[in-house]
C-alpha cells in the first residue's frame, strides 16, 4: 500500500547547512565536494532526501540568502559540475536533492538590482519596491526589518527609499510588477530541467506587501524585546495575494514529475493551512515549525506537544500531508532547547509522528549550541543587535559537523581556521566515536529512520493519541504522551515518550495486554513488555510493537 505514496510522503529530509558540513578544499568553509564526499553517510542514516541550503554566487551579507545569481554556484562551494556530479551521485543512492529558492529578494550585486538602481526610468527599476521619502525625508512607512532597524535604506543616487526586510544588501522584488514571477519560474524551471526534485522556498508568506504602504499597527503583545516585534506584520507578512503567486509557482512544479515544493512559513494553523492551497495547488508542505517554537525545557511539556500534535492533525485538510521539524539554521539547536536527555525524545517523536521530518544537520549527533565568542559574530541581526545575540544570533547553530576527534573535528584539514569556531566538546561528541557505541544517538537515529522506513504504519499509517494513566489511577500521567500509528494489514505500533525527569508504571491495557519493544531511546532495552505494567524510565521513549 506504500506504493501510492509519493516519495516526499514516506521519506526524510535532511537539511545541511552547506558552509558547514565538510571542507574539502581547506579554506575552512564546507561545500559541494565536501558534501559528495560524505554521501554514503547521509544514506547510512536512511535519509530520503537532502536540501542544500544556498550554494548561489553571493556577497554572503546573510551567508548565501542574498543571492546575485540564481542559475550560478558560488567559487566557495565549487562549480556548476559539482553540483551535476552531486546530483547524480545522491540520485545513484536512490535519495532525492532539494535546493534553497529565494525569490522575496535578491542581492543588491545582482544584476537585476543594479539596474534597478541605477535610475528612476530605468526598465528594471520596478522590479524592486521603491519609494519616495516621508515628507521630513524619513522613511516611506514604518515597516522594520527582522534584523533590526528600518525595512528600508535610502539610495543617494536617485533620491528614493527601496525595502528589505532583512539586511540592506537584500532588496525585495516587486511581485506587483507583471516581469517579475514568469522571471523566477524560469529560474525554477532551470533548476527542474537539470533534474533537481524539489525546492524549499524561502519566506514564501512575505513575498508580497501591501500596495499602499500603510503603517504596521504596534503589537499590544509586545515583549518589549526584539524591536521587529514591536509591530503587527499585517502588511508585509501573509497577504492574501500571495497565494496566486505560489499557485503559478507550483504549476511549473507540476510541468514536472512528483517534484516536492516546500514553503518556508511561520503561522498559526489556521492561516498555515491555506498554504496547501483550496484545491491542494500550492505548497506540498507547508513547513510546520511548531515543535521549532518550543524554546526550552519550560515548554518541552508532553500535554502541550500532545495538544500541539493533536490540533495540527485536526486543522490539516483532508488530503494536506502532515510535517514536523525539530530545527533549522535560524532557531538554537534542539539539544540545547531541551537538553541532551530530551534529545533522544525529541528525534523518536520527529520520526514517529505522522508526517514527513525534517532533520537539520547534526541532531542526529546530538549538536548542541556552540557559544560565539562576541568578536566571532557573524550572523547579520547579532552582528546588528549585540545586546540579543544570545536571544537571536543563529551563529551557535551553524557551527562545524562533528565528524570525529582530530583536528578541526575532520571538517576541515588541520590547522585551518574555520568559519564558525568548533564545539568545545566535538572531542566527545562526533559522528566516529558515535558509530562504535551501540547505544549513541547516531545509532539510535539509525534505528528510527529504519525502523520507519520498513514499517508502513510509521511512515504512512494513522495517527491517534491515546491515554497514558498511571497503574492503579485513572489519570493520564502529565509527563508521558503516547500514541499509535496503524495501518490496515500492518503492525501497529504504540510509541510512549516520557517529558519528565521521574520514571512511571502505566497501564496501557486499554491498548493491547502486550507489545514487544522495537527501539527504546536507550538502545538497550528490548523484549516484551506487559501493557498493564509498564515502566518508563526518566527521559525514556519506547516504540513498542502490538502484533
Ligand atoms: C529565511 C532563511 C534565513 C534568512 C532569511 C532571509 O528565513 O531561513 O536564514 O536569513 O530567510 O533570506
Amino acid at each position: 500500500m506504500t506504493n501510492s505514496y509519493l516519495w516526499w510522503q514516506k521519506g526524510v529530509i535532511y537539511q545541511i547547512y552547506p558552509r558547514s558540513f565538510q571542507d574539502s578544499n581547506g579554506d575552512g568553509i564546507g561545500d559541494l565536494m565536501g558534501i559528495i564526499q560524505r554521501l554514503d553517510y547521509l544514506q547510512s542514516l536512511n535519509v530520503d532526501a537532502i536540501w542544500v541550503s544556498p550554494i548561489y554566487p553571493s556577497p554572503m551579507h546573510d551567508f548565501g540568502y542574498d543571492v546575485a545569481d540564481y542559475t550560478g554556484i558560488h567559487p566557495i562551494f565549487g562549480t556548476m559540475a559539482d553540483v551535476d556530479r552531486l546530483l547524480s551521485e545522491v540520485h545513484r543512492r536512490g535519495m532525492k536533492l532539494i535546493l534553497d529558492l529565494v525569490p522575496n529578494h535578491t542581492s543588491d550585486e545582482h544584476p537585476w538590482f543594479v539596474e534597478s538602481r541605477s535610475s528612476r526610468d530605468n526598465p528594471k527599476r520596478d522590479w524592486y519596491i521603491w519609494r519616495n521619502p516621508a515628507p521630513d525625508g524619513g522613511p516611506p512607512n514604518n515597516w522594520l526589518s527582522f534584523f533590526g532597524g528600518p525595512a528600508w535604506t535610502f539610495d543617494e543616487k536617485t533620491g528614493q527609499y527601496y525595502l528589505h526586510q532583512f539586511v540592506k544588501q537584500q532588496p525585495e522584488l516587486n511581485y506587483r510588477h507583471p516581469e517579475v514571477l514568469p522571471a523566477m519560474l524560469d529560474i525554477m524551471r532551470f533548476w527542474l530541467d537539470k533534474g533537481v526534485d524539489g525546492f524549499r522556498v524561502d519566506v514564501i508568506w512575505l513575498m508580497l506587501k501591501d500596495d499602499q504602504f500603510r503603517d504596521e499597527p504596534p503589537n499590544p503583545d509586545w515583549d518589549g524585546v526584539v524591536p521587529f516585534m514591536k509591530l503587527q506584520h499585517i502588511y508585509t507578512q501573509n497577504l492574501p495575494g500571495v497565494h496566486d503567486l505560489i499557485r503559478q509557482m507550483r504549476r511549473v512544479m507540476d510541468e514536472y514529475d512528483e517534484r516536492l515544493m516546500v514553503g518556508e512559513i511561520y503561522l498559526p494553523n489556521q492561516e498555515l493551512m491555506k498554504y496547501y492551497g483550496q484545491n491542494y495547488d500550492e505548497c506540498h508542505l507547508p513547513f510546520n515549525f511548531q515543535l521549532i517554537n518550543l524554546s526550552d525545557r519550560m515548554t518541552w511539556k508532553a500535554q502541550t506537544v500532545r495538544q500541539m500534535v493533536d490540533a495540527y492533525e485536526a486543522a490539516l485538510p483532508q488530503e494536506g500531508w502532515p510535517n514536523w521539524v525539530l530545527g533549522n539554521h535560524d532557531r538554537h539547536r534542539v539539544a540545547t532547547r531541551v537538553g541532551p536527555a530530551q534529545a533522544r525524545v525529541a528525534n523518536m517523536l520527529l520520526l514517529t509522528l505522522r508526517g514527513t521530518p525534517t532533520t537539520y544537520y547534526g541532531e542526529e549527533i546530538g549538536m548542541e549550541n556552540v557559544p560565539i565568542p562576541p568578536e566571532s559574530i557573524q550572523d547579520p541581526p547579532a552582528v546588528n543587535q549585540p545586546e540579543l545575540a544570545h536571544l537571536i544570533g543563529r551563529d551557535p547553530e551553524r557551527t562545524p559537523m562533528q565528524w570525529d576527534d582530530g583536528p578541526n573535528a575532520g571538517f576541515a584539514p588541520a590547522g585551518v581556521e574555520t568559519w564558525l569556531p568548533l564545539a568545545p566538546d566535538y572531542t566527545e561528541r562526533n559522528v566516529a566515536g558515535q558509530e562504535t557505541d551501540p547505544t549513541s544517538m547516531l545509532n539510535l537515529y539509525r534505528a528510527l529512520t529504519n525502523l520507519r522506513r520498513s514499517e508502513p504504519a510509521l511512515s504512512v499509517g494513522d495517527y491517534t493519541s491515546v491515554s497514558a494513566p498511571q497503574r492503579g489511577e485513572s489519570r493520564g500521567a502529565d509527563d508521558i504522551f503516547a500514541y499509535l500509528r496503524s495501518v490496515p494489514n500492518s503492525d501497529r505500533f504504540l510509541i510512549v515518550l516520557n517529558f519528565g525527569s521521574k520514571s512511571h508504571t502505566l497501564d496501557l491495557s486499554h491498548v493491547a495486554p502486550q507489545a514487544t519493544i522495537a527501539v527504546a531511546t536507550d538502545m538497550i532495552r528490548s523484549g516484551p513488555v506487559d501493557l498493564s505494567n509498564l515502566s518508563c524510565r526518566p527521559d525514556e521513549g519506547l516504540i513498542l510493537r502490538l502484533d
